[in-house]
């Protein structure tokens, strides 16, 4: 996986008609990937529906083969079954660990094996191998286990030991990461004594909602700077769960920018996982005047979750609050797209982690962006638009933009696309599978 041995998929995307009807977005990744890991360390037999079969995922369900769950697809149901090893067990895994283009399985299963007695090398693909693992190494040394990245640099190849039993530590993030925090509780879980991962930003919180309900003991409270203080008492043992992964929001987040840009559009998108520290896109798109309306709110295995019914609209430049950085971080891309429609210059800041995503996508969607004739200023930590208001991009002649071996940036452009005179050429498509690989099918039938 970690060297795709088929070429590269071009692709063009042209102008769209409205899109409308009924659509539902594949599982949520987060939720997958945690979902199998999870599963995987409880003893007796977890079910999962809903799951996203995006490449990433099954770069994680790979790696908990290997380390001796027994995962399988039920294929009368669709649903997933998995038979863990329980907190502890997980094995020496045979061969490297192949974890293709996905960072949450790379950060989140070092913190895994941190805590066992076993080694492992991570390996993956040229995007993956440029993203910085120091952010969970340093945590997860401190805990006791050992890394040698193969270039001395952090970066995978990493070749890794842990220990057990690991060593209980009071750990303050310093980056705003859900993966970091989640890479320190994971570690914990087969650690004796309280793990404490400090929180000054809040992020997703799938780890925190998932570990209690398999079993967890997790307290997480605010402290006097209202940072979150998780506490996870390790050495529990879990319980087998059905879990129903809601629809990804940051999937829907490109069908949700397509209706609001798309004249006409009427849109309705199923079940999408609406946890408030993921729904950062549609706040923003709600200040720029984005029509989007929340039907049926309910609970989904411990998951807020709603339909979505989208209609075009007249969008107007905001400045961003960086605050709401961390809730939308995969969904920036498809922001700046909308920004670039709307009426008037939109400002962002606070958005440099954008930068070591699966490519550097304030530089890549910059560059882009340019090519379709938006004026716009990259600074160290965000984009300045000047909004098209309302009028297609119209660059000289067709452009072709490089995805740079990220979904989001290809998905991204795809939708710029449908709102282009030229249309837009994606020099290759294949990363789109990671995360969305109905992303095309949807579009074609939407777009009847
Ligand atoms: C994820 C956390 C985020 C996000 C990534 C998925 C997760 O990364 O960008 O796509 O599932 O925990 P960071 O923790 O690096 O912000």
């Amino acid at each position: 996986m970690s060297s795709p041995n088929t070429p590269a998929e071009p692709r063009s995307f042209g102008r769209s008609t409205a899109l409308k009807g009924t659509i539902t977005v594949p599982g949520d990744k987060s939720i997958s990937h945690r979902s199998i890991m999870f599963s995987a360390l409880a003893i007796g037999q977890s079910r999962i529906s809903g799951l996203l079969e995006g490449e990433d995922v099954l770069a994680t369900i790979g790696a908990m083969r290997a380390m001796g769950a027994d995962i399988a697809h039920d294929s009368e149901t669709g649903d997933w079954l998995v038979n863990g090893v329980g907190i502890g067990g997980l094995l020496q895994p045979a061969g490297a660990l192949d974890m293709g283009n996905s960072g949450t399985s790379t950060r989140l299963l070092m913190g895994l094996i941190a805590s066992h007695n076993i080694s492992a090398t991570f390996i993956g693909d040229a995007s993956l191998s440029g993203r910085p693992m120091g952010r969970v190494t340093r945590p997860l040394s401190q805990m006791g286990a050992e890394f040698q990245s193969q270039g001395g640099d952090e970066r995978l190849p990493i070749m890794m030991r842990g220990l057990c039993p690991a060593v209980p530590i009071n750990y303050t993030l310093p980056v705003a990461s859900a993966q970091v925090k989640s890479a320190v509780l994971l570690a914990g879980l087969n650690t004796p004594g309280v793990t404490t991962v400090i929180e000054p930003v809040p992020t997703r919180d799938h780890s925190e909602r998932m570990l209690r309900s398999f079993g967890a003991e997790l307290n997480s409270a605010r402290d006097d700077d209202g940072a979150l203080v998780h506490q996870l008492r390790g050495e529990a043992d879990f319980t087998p769960q059905d879990i129903i992964v809601p629809g990804d929001i940051s999937s829907a987040a490109f069908f949700i920018v397509a209706a609001l840009i798309i004249p006409g559009s009427d849109l309705i998108i199923n079940n999408v996982g609406m946890n408030p520290t993921r729904t950062g896109l549609v706040t923003a798109l709600l200040a720029m005047g984005g029509d989007i309306v929340e039907q049926n709110p309910r609970k989904i295995g411990g998951e807020p979750v709603a339909d979505l019914h989208v209609r075009h609209s007249d969008l107007s430049a905001i400045d961003l609050d960086p605050a709401l950085a961390p809730l939308m971080i995969d969904e920036c891309p498809i922001f700046f797209i909308a920004a670039a429609l709307a009426k008037g210059t939109t400002r962002t800041s606070g958005l440099e982690e954008l930068r070591v995503k699966e490519s550097d996508r304030l530089g890549i969607m910059a560059q882009g962006l340019k090519q379709l004739d938006v004026n716009i200023e990259e600074t160290a930590d965000g984009l300045i638009i000047e909004g098209r208001d309302g009028e297609s991009f119209a660059p000289q002649a067709k452009p072709t933009i490089a995805s740079a071996l990220d979904h989001r940036i290809a998905m991204s452009f795809a939708i710029a696309g449908c709102m282009s005179k030229t249309g837009v050429e994606i020099d290759d498509v294949r990363p789109i599978a990671t995360s969305f690989p109905v992303f095309e099918t949807l579009l074609m039938d939407a777009a009847q």
